[in-house]
């Protein structure tokens, strides 16, 4: 499903990624760990098209990303679900609003889109906050929303970049069994993190990162 050869990505002259290979089969659970600056964002950002390699190659549900037009991007993206931190709730929307967007955005019918939403909602177990504006809501809430929003297209990959950051260890372990759900319906899933708890006792493979270099996997 997604597929590194040999990827090297330098920001300035800072390299943030060194000459990186690694496959992940399509429904596969992995994780990503290593210190603060080691590249673990980057490498989902590779994935996303948010940034491109220096060299190697990068492919993703068998698309090579370099042959890609820049009006290629958004369909690769379709298939992609993001929890990044950097790409927060809208404010001035309701939670339904805001999980509907991307449903918006792809002309699905309303009709549709409600029971789409409130699916996600379920999953989330926020159903009776859709109608909830994002400030209202605790941090463990809005990630929950966030995670929502991402899998209501029910993209065929799921990037999540420190999803249980300043989550209290209950909620983060909910947030886990979300995942968990997730990839037993067969989404591919690539879980970044500093929290060992994340993937302790899971079994799944877990790539280890330091200064861009990929230094280890062993299984959690
Ligand atoms: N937009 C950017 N411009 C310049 N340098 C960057 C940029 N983004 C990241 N870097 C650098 O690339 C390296 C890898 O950063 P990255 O964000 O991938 O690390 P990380 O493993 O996600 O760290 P953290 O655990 O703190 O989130 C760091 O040294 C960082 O300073
Ligand atoms: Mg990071």
């Amino acid at each position: 499903m997604i597929h590194f050869q040999n990827v090297t990505k330098d920001y300035d002259n800072q390299t943030a990624i060194k000459d990186i290979s690694f496959s992940v089969a399509k429904g596969e659970m992995i994780f990503l760990t290593g210190p603060s600056g080691s590249g673990k964002t980057t490498l989902l950002k590779l994935i996303y098209l948010a940034e491109e390699p220096d060299n190697g190659a990068i492919t993703i549900a068998g698309i090579e990303t370099s042959q890609l037009k820049e009006s290629g991007i958004p369909y690769v993206r379709r298939n992609i679900g993001i929890v990044f931190q950097d790409f927060r709730l809208l404010e001035n929307r309701t939670v339904f609003e805001n999980i509907a967007l991307a449903l918006r955005i792809r002309g699905v019918r309303e009709r549709e889109t409600k029971i789409r939403v409130y699916d996600a909602l379920k999953t989330v177990n926020l159903r009776h906050k859709s109608d909830s504006y994002p400030k209202t809501l605790s941090g463990g809430e809005q990630q929950r929303v966030v995670i929502a929003r991402a899998i209501v297209s029910e993209p065929a990959i799921l990037l999540a970049d420190e999803p249980t950051g300043n989550l209290d260890p209950d909620t983060a372990a909910g947030v886990v069994r979300i995942f968990k759900d997730i990839h037993a319906k067969g989404t591919t899933i690539l879980v970044a993190t500093h929290n060992r708890e994340l993937y302790r006792n899971t079994g799944k493979r877990v790539l280890r990162l330091d200064s861009g270099n990929l230094v280890g996997e062993a299984l959690g």
